[in-house]
């Protein structure tokens, strides 16, 4: 028998770094997923595979996390986890398969741990969501103690979602009409190293840190209702452009609290200077210091960023200084980050 599970990838539109410090933040789900297959094997050990690669430990209860590299202990705490009072598990293969990059802000990590915690946990009960989403941030802190859980929320249970420490999560809606663009700047990030670099700040200029805190409330509440509007008013309707123009200027003006907090650098900020030239509004997601920018565009936007311009004018359909500022991105990775709506999903493969 296979446990399968997957999670998907987040954006976080609003609020990084600040929901650590209890503020709320505005997260989305993406249509990129990781998926966990978990088998019972005869080996007495527990295998894992992925494309970091290959560990095989021995299965004697409990096992300890610091015998396995880092990217591998939130599979060994939730093995110990879930099994530990099972008695007559023989071995276990946990294979992770994932079309998300990896430490670019995308939330790869969160994912494998949604994904794994209901793929291990599917062999031998199924958990709620609630208890899955509860499993999947502790096997997380193994790697990083200071999460603030909303990356590990949103890949559960998918959509657009308000979230803080205390309250939780709250679904704004569930709608794909928010066109965002995702560029990866390429350079690699640690979401530890910035966190702690926010702490920093945070001790540095105590005032100015609240006051941010309150902003970025703010903010978050003036988002909210451009898009708890919408989709209360009109769930099949698209977004009107002043609402589109709000919520990019709010991303912009989140953008600039993200660089006051010194997570930005100058590269991450070339890259949204040629983006909001072209969209609503730009900003870093996630951790930052790399990793992604993302812009929130128009539906039908066809920038075609990564591919050589077709005309020695430009890409078509851009006049000559557009199609310059493009060009300078053409080494990035960029994509849509299409809203997803499943949250983690499970099935079970009977051989
Ligand atoms: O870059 P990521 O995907 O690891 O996102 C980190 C988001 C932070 O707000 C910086 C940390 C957190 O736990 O919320």
């Amino acid at each position: 028998m296979k446990s399968v599970a997957t999670a998907p990838a987040k954006i976080i539109l609003f609020g990084e770094h600040f929901v650590v410090h209890g503020t709320k933040a505005i997260l989305a789900a993406i249509d990129k997923r990781v998926t966990v297959t978990t088998t019972f094997t005869e080996n007495k050990t527990i295998k894992i595979n992925s494309e970091l690669g290959t560990i095989e430990v021995p299965i004697s209860f409990p096992l300890s996390i610091y015998q396995v590299e880092s990217e591998f202990r939130p599979f060994i705490y939730l093995v110990n986890n879930m099994i530990l009072a099972k008695q007559n598990v023989s071995g276990l293969e946990i294979t992770i398969d994932s079309e998300i990059p990896i430490g670019v802000g995308l939330g790869s990590s969160s994912a494998c741990c949604v994904a794994a915690a209901a793929s291990i946990s599917g062999l031998f009960k199924e958990l709620s969501s609630e208890e899955n989403l509860k499993m999947a941030i502790e096997a997380e802190k193994t790697n990083f103690p200071d999460t603030s859980g909303a990356d590990c929320t949103v890949c559960t249970y998918g959509g657009i979602i308000e979230y803080d420490k205390i309250n939780g999560i709250k679904k704004i809606n569930n709608t794909s009409e928010l066109y965002i663009m995702f560029v990866n700047s390429m350079i690699p990030h640690s979401t530890a190293r910035t966190v702690e670099k926010v702490w920093e700040f945070k001790e540095n200029n105590e005032e100015r840190f609240s006051q941010l805190c309150a902003l970025e409330n703010e903010l978050i509440g003036e988002v909210k209702l451009a898009m708890t509007n919408f989709s209360a008013t009109a769930p099949q309707a698209k977004y009107a452009n002043d609402d589109l123009n709000l919520i990019g200027q709010k991303m912009s003006e989140n953008q600039q609290m993200l660089e006051e907090i010194g997570v930005s650098n100058r590269e991450l900020q070339n890259i949204i200077s040629i983006l909001d030239e072209i969209s609503y509004g730009s900003k870093i997601t996630g951790a930052g210091d790399g990793g992604c920018i993302i812009a929130l565009m128009n539906e039908g936007d066809d920038l075609r960023i990564g591919e050589e311009p077709q005309t020695p004018e430009g890409t078509d359909g851009y006049g000559p200084q557009l199609s310059i500022l493009l060009r300078e991105l053409v080494d990035r990775q960029a994509g849509w980050a299409k809203i997803d709506t499943k949250g983690v999903v499970w099935s079970k493969i009977e051989e």
